[in-house]
């Protein structure tokens, strides 16, 4: 799958890609930021709410073990383009962007037998949804997330279908540092722990992705680090999964804690280094840091929920899969057992 996946991208990017006349910049990513997992908007207590409730409620559901035998779990994913202009709306639809991203899906969710349905893209010219996205994202844990930018609230509502069972994406454009591809407010846990927060479920959930993130950047300094496995790691989150970095009891940098909760990826004390996104070009440059020395396993970081270049970024462990099928089955009623 890795191989089939890295001939497609590069094939892909030897067709050659239009210039673009907007000016972009593009720094290194804030290593603390990164570390703390903020860049995305998963919140150190909400992730351990999460799988508070996960384990409290998964005795009723079939505690169902990683096979090759899963059902395929089929989801539908509606695509929403937001923009400034008309220009640039059809600027981000071009080049086979949207197809492309869709593919790249279907590639990364086959080995956990998902398989994605393109049944709605919306296209919607607003200013102050394109201008505003994000605002808010990278603060205190906030108790409560209807606090945080009402834009975006009313976006996800217009927009949005509001269904558990379908991933709603979000494309505009994400000004709030460096190198922030996507982020999702809320694991999926969040929305079953209580009536109100699943009345607030149309307003929160889905993914925000940045039209940068998505394949073919016309920017070659971008391109070489997002290469469309941003919405991949995303809807990581979507499903429930937690990075492979950081935990969420002890903070950043310690190898003590719970980790990602997930038994067989490697602890893992911080993001895979920088540098590494920069200079790799091809998967064979995704040299694994060891940040827990004492213990098991180099970082993994070949994994999708790593930060890493999106060259590197291929697999999802058996752990992840099985996690992210039951919390699917938990919370989205999509049925993967
Ligand atoms: C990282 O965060 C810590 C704690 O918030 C702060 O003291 C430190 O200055 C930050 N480092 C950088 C490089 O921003
Ligand atoms: C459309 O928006 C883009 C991005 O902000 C800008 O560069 C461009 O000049 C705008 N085009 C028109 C025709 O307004
Ligand atoms: C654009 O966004 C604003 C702010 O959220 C909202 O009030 C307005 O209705 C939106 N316009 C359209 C056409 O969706
Ligand atoms: C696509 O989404 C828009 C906006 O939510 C909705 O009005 C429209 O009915 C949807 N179309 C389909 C085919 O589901
Ligand atoms: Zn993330």
């Amino acid at each position: 799958m890795r191989n089939s996946l890295f001939t497609l991208v590069l094939a892909v990017l030897a067709g050659g890609v239009s210039q673009a006349s907007s000016s972009f910049t593009f720094g290194k990513h804030d290593h603390n930021h990164t570390s703390h997992g903020e860049a995305c908007g998963i919140y150190p207590k909400h992730a351990a709410d999460a799988e508070k409730h996960f384990q409290t409620n998964i005795g009723s559901h079939r505690a169902g073990k990683y096979n090759d035998d899963y059902l395929w779990a089929e989801i539908p994913i509606n695509f929403h383009i937001i923009a400034n202009n008309q220009t640039m709306l059809d600027f981000i639809e071009s080049e086979g962007r949207i197809e492309a991203q869709f593919e790249m899906m279907q590639e990364a969710f086959a080995p956990a037998r998902i398989e994605w349905k393109l049944t709605n893209i919306t296209r919607t010219i607003n200013e102050t949804w394109w201008e505003r996205m994000g605002e808010g994202l990278i603060e205190e844990d906030p108790d409560d997330l209807l606090e945080v930018n009402p834009i975006e609230r009313q976006m996800k509502e217009t927009l949005g279908s509001g269904n558990p069972a379908i991933l709603e994406v979000f494309i505009v454009q994400l000004l709030q540092g460096p190198g922030l591809g996507g982020y999702v407010r809320a694991l999926p846990a969040r929305f079953s722990d209580s009536p109100e927060h699943e009345l607030e479920r149309d307003q929160i959930d889905g993914v925000v992705l940045n039209w940068n993130a998505l394949p073919f950047n016309p920017n070659p300094q971008i391109r070489q680090v997002f290469q469309g496995k941003t919405l991949i790691h995303e809807v990581g989150h979507w499903m429930g999964l937690l990075h492979t970095f950081g935990h969420v009891s002890e903070g950043p940098g310690s190898c003590e804690g719970p980790g990602d909760y997930i038994d067989d990826t490697p602890v893992q004390a911080y993001a895979t280094h920088d540098d590494l996104r920069s200079t790799a070009t091809s998967i064979e440059d995704c040299v694994a840091q060891d940040s827990c020395p004492g213990l098991p396993g180099l970082d993994p970081v070949l994994n999708y929920m790593d930060y890493t270049p999106d060259v590197c970024r291929t697999e999802f462990t058996p752990g992840q899969i099985w996690k992210m099928r039951m919390m699917l089955d938990m919370y989205r009623n999509i049925k993967a057992y």
